[in-house]
């Protein structure tokens, strides 16, 4: 009988469009906590998501929010890519769909134009007036604190994607045409609950893609799996990818 793993291998054998679909827990092994698992130290145990990720909780409170983004930037600057990472920066012809605003896809080889973040980057502040565009790279190991656009005046905030804000529009648009046309949909640790991202397993299995779901609890992504993979991504990520070399386009 054939184990779980070499079920997957099997179907990633059969070749065809292939794109990865990630979240928090990606990075989980890295050093940076996730949002919402049974671990204690997941953010949003910890801390109010409509305080801190909420254009009205910016509004409210810019300085505290810049302050807790600013945390999490110091973190990003200690962290490396693990071995999930690494094994999927060594697929080079495949699109990584991510909902993590790190760049630890980008620091384990991946081009950056492979990487389709869809909740935007904590590497970058941007202006917080719609009609300004305005935008600039973060120092992350001595992020600055709340200060005014040098453009237009409004505050800088930090270039990611808070709850009822729209995902980037292209970006979004280029996932969601590329889960239309896919063959097989490798997911790895997100709990798939934040929408519209999460709808990108359904689009991708409406449109007769095969899923495999690599996380160590089953949740919302597990149960619409073909294949699921119980465990860390750090070790079944690279015994999934070994020797393929994978692609999203023909
Ligand atoms: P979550 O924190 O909701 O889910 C993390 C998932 O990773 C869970 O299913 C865990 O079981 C799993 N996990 C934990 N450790 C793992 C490991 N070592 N290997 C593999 N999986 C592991 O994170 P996301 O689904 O990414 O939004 O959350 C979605 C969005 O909610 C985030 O992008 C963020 C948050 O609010 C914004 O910042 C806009």
């Amino acid at each position: 009988m054939k184990t779980d793993l070499q079920a997957a291998r099997a179907l990633l054998e059969r070749g065809g469009r292939v794109a990865a679909f990630s979240g928090a827990g990606l990075s989980a092994e890295s050093g940076l906590s996730t949002f919402r698992d049974p671990d204690p130290d997941a953010l949003w145990s910890r801390f109010d998501p409509t305080e801190l990720a909420s254009v009205e909780g910016f509004e409210a409170n810019p300085e505290r929010v810049i302050e807790w983004y600013n945390w999490r930037r110091s973190r990003h600057a200690e962290v490396r890519p693990n071995a999930a990472h690494r094994a999927l920066a060594a697929q080079p012809r495949l699109i990584q769909i991510t909902q993590n605003v790190d760049s630890l896809l980008e620091q384990a080889g991946v081009e950056p134009e492979r990487v389709f973040h869809l909740h935007g980057s904590i590497l970058h502040d941007r202006c917080h007036n719609p009609a300004c565009s305005y935008r600039e790279s973060i120092d992350m190991h001595d992020p600055p604190p709340l200060r005014a656009c040098p453009r237009c005046g409004e505050r800088l905030r930090p270039a990611v994607v808070w709850f009822g804000e729209a995902l980037p529009g292209s970006t979004w648009q280029r996932a969601e045409a590329l889960c239309r046309r896919l063959d097989c949909l490798l997911v790895i640790g997100t709990s798939a609950t934040v929408y519209p991202a999460a709808g990108l397993i359904e689009l991708a299995r409406a449109h007769g893609s095969r899923v495999i779901v690599v996380d160590p609890n089953p949740g919302a992504a597990g149960s619409q799996a073909d294949i699921f993979l119980a465990g860390a991504a750090g070790v079944i990520v690279p015994a999934l990818l070994d020797g393929f070399d994978l692609a999203s386009e023909p």
